[in-house]
């Protein structure tokens, strides 16, 4: 079993596919932390559902993203925290968290990177009128969305299909593959590769 934190900030439909996954075991791991930067983050109250530890604090009120992590790593510590799951969390990760989790930090993005990275990639799929876009897993570096890619999974933009159609069909991928890589990425650690 592997303890898990994801890092969410927003709605966390992510944050509850994994939770599901680990309860029906096709995640061999443990929720032991949710960790927010926003106080009105849906995902809190998914949290609360499954009986998941959160801990919420908004950078702003700290002098520093050094201070800021600092203080998220202490609550990691606590929790035996050895794998962070990024779901949603729109903030970029700083060097603090950076080393003490070297290559144990998981993100997931709504296109095929290195297409369309950033802010509302699937508008930005959209807008660009491509036929095919999809769903990366990637480990975290000090860029954005730039870390090396270990899962990546395509949709079709049909003619007529609105921008919600799109999100919908992104995030359906999400909800599977997420999961299934985050189990890939365990069994490799446990292996020690
Ligand atoms: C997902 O599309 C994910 O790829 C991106 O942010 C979105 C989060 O959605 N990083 P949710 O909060 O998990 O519903």
């Amino acid at each position: 079993m592997m303890n898990l934190a994801v890092f969410a900030s927003g709605n966390g439909s992510n944050f509850e596919a994994v939770m599901e996954a680990v309860k029906s075991g096709a995640v061999q791991g443990e929720v032991k932390l949710l960790v927010c930067d926003k106080e009105q983050a849906f995902a809190i109250e998914r949290a609360k559902n499954h009986g998941i530890p959160t801990f919420v604090a908004s950078p702003k009120k700290y002098s520093s993203k050094e201070a800021y992590e600092t203080n998220v790593l202490k609550q990691l510590h606590e929790n035996n925290v050895e794998l962070i799951v990024l779901a949603g969390y729109m903030r970029l990760i700083g060097s603090t968290l950076l080393h003490a989790f070297e290559h144990r930090i998981l993100n997931i993005h709504p296109s095929l990177l290195p297409a369309f990275p950033g802010l509302d990639a699937i508008g930005q799929a959209f807008d660009a009128k491509v036929k095919v876009s999809g769903v990366t897993v990637h480990y975290v570096d000090a860029g954005m969305d730039t870390g090396p890619i270990i899962a990546q999974e395509s949709i079709y933009i049909e003619d007529g299909d609105t921008r919600e159609d799109v999100q919908r069909k992104i995030q359906q991928v999400e909800h599977q593959l997420y999961p299934a890589t985050i189990q890939k990425v365990i069994e490799q650690i446990t292996r020690g590769v």
